[in-house]
This record gives C-alpha cells, structure tokens and sequence, in this order.
C-alpha cells in the first residue's frame, strides 16, 4: 500500500483525504491511500524519516508546521530555501524534497478570477507559514502598487518586510511597497484583503479590524484562505458590507493538484464533480 499523509494541528478540517483519495480512485492507483494526521513538533523528524524508509510515500504539511519541518528536510528548490515555507513533501534521489505549491495554487486562484495584481494596493493579514506564498505572489514585475503587512506577532511581520525588501529591486519596485501596521490598525483603503491567519477555522472566531470605510466597495475582494467553514465571519462581514468574496477553496484545489501530479506523475483534472465533492 502507498501511504500518502496530510500533518498540522489542528487537522480536523482538512478535506486532503477526501480529495486525494477520490483523485486515487478515479485515476485507479488502488493502492494508494492518503489519510490526515495530527502531529506535535516532536513527531515532525519522524515523519521525514518515514518518507526516506518508504513507509510514506507524499505528506502534504498544514498548519502551523510549514516553516518548521524545514528543520528536517534534505533539500529543496530555490524558492523554498527562500521562503522556508513548505506543504509537499516528496522522496527522490533518496533524499526528502520540500516543494511548496501554495504560492501557484494562490496564484492560479486569482488568475482564474481575472485578477491582476498591477497598481493594486493590498493588505495582507497574517505572517504564518503560508503567508510568504501569498507576499510572494504580488513581488514581480508589474506587481503591486503597495502591500501593507499586519500581524499579531508583529515582529513576523516585520521579519517577511525584510526577507522581501532585499527582492523588489530586482522587479524594480519601490523600496517602500511593503509596509508594516500595527495589528488592527487600519491601512489605506486597498484593492485586495487577505485573511492568512487561521483565526475563524473555528466557526465563531473573528478578527476585529474595522473595515467600516469598505461599505458597499463592490470591486474590493475580502479573500479568505480558510476552506472550512465555506464562510468564515471575515467573509460574512464582507458578503454583508457589499464586497467581493472569495474563500481558500480553489487555492485548494490547484495546490492539491499540483502536489498530486508531483506524486503519481497524473495531472488530475478540476472540474465542477470535484469542486462539488469539497461542499
Ligand atoms: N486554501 C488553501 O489551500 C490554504 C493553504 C495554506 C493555508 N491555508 C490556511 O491559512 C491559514 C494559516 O495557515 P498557516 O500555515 O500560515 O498557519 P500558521 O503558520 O499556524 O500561522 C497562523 C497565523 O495566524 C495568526 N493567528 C493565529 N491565531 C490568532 C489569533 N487568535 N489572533 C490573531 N492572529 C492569530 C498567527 O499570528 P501570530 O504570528 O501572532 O501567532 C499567524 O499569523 C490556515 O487557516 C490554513 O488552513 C489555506
């Protein structure tokens, strides 16, 4: 049996298995199954040992481990020593790879939408594991006008700041376009509002940023990165406002098929079956 994993804590709401295992039936690799895991950090060397012994063949890795199993990986690509945030893992050569396939699975999501991030001002919330797939993906030529960061930790925020600072003159951007504001506190008025952090994957957590100035902003997007719930109270507040809403779900997707495709070498298809298959 090929054993594939999904590991974070919390990992109720994952929906990994689900996926997986229903792309595994369809494509017919019948021995293959994939199953999610809670872990604690002590467990997280463990794991990378079980994909070098063979007993795991792939791990997805959620919240909040993404940076730390870092720590334990033999190699990665350019990007990844980059950013040292990390959700596949894989075995070749002997040696356990780390990918990320959050930063395209972010991507394609907005691509989808028809949304360019060009002159957009953005306000990123959060500075977890997944949040420099997303800082990431607006730092190009042609990328954003302005991204403001904000986190409760406010030193991660300010540590993302300086990792990309040294990247926008490649892309010549202006020294000034990330900037750090206090937790809560409001920015100027943007195009884009990203909830990165995991606060509402419990149903009745909220953040409490005010966006009162948002009302009735219909071209501004509240995207949320969380799946499940479908609606967290940061979506609610904005479908409520007048906004436009987008949840983590297609993301998702691309980022679990992309590590499907890096696994059984199967690129497997999205298609209305499978996004219903998630609700
Ligand atoms: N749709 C997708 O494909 C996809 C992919 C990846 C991640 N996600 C989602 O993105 C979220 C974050 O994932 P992650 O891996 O970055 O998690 P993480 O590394 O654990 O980071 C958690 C983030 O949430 C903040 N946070 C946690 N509890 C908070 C609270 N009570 N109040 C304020 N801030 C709080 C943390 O702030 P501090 O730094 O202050 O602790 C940190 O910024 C999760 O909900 C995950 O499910 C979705």
């Amino acid at each position: 049996m090929n054993k594939y994993l999904v590991i974070g804590n919390p990992i109720a709401h994952s929906l990994s298995p689900l996926l997986h295992n229903y792309w595994f039936k369809k494509y017919r690799f019948l021995d293959s199954i994939y199953e999610k895991k809670k872990v604690e950090k002590k467990d997280l060397k463990k794991i990378v040992e079980r994909i070098k012994n063979d007993e795991v063949k792939g791990v997805n890795v959620t919240v909040p481990f993404k940076r730390e199993i870092f720590n334990f990986i033999d190699t990665a690509p350019y990007e990844v020593q980059f950013t040292k945030s990390v959700n596949t893992l894989v075995k070749e050569n002997d040696k356990v790879v780390g990918y990320n396939t959050d930063q395209q699975g972010f991507e394609i999501s907005l691509e989808e939408n028809d949304w360019d991030c060009k002159d957009k001002k953005i306000l990123i919330i959060g500075a977890g594991g997944v949040t420099p797939s997303i800082l990431s993906t607006f730092i190009k030529v042609d990328g954003a006008e302005k991204i403001y960061l904000s986190n409760r930790t406010r030193s991660k925020a300010e540590e993302l700041k300086k990792l990309w600072d040294k990247a926008l003159g490649i892309y010549q951007m202006k020294k000034d376009t990330i900037e750090v504001i206090d937790w809560e506190k409001k920015s100027e008025l943007c195009d884009l509002i990203i909830n990165t952090t995991s606060v509402g994957l419990t149903k009745d957590e909220k953040l409490n940023f005010d966006f009162s100035d948002y009302n009735n902003k219909k071209d501004v997007l509240f995207y949320d990165l969380i799946y499940n719930p479908k609606e967290t109270n940061f979506l609610k507040d904005a479908r409520i406002r007048g906004n436009r809403t987008m949840n983590g779900k297609m993301m998702f997707l691309w980022q679990a098929h992309l590590a499907f495709k890096m696994w059984t070498g199967v690129s497997p298809t999205i298609d209305e079956e499978v996004i219903k298959l998630l609700d």
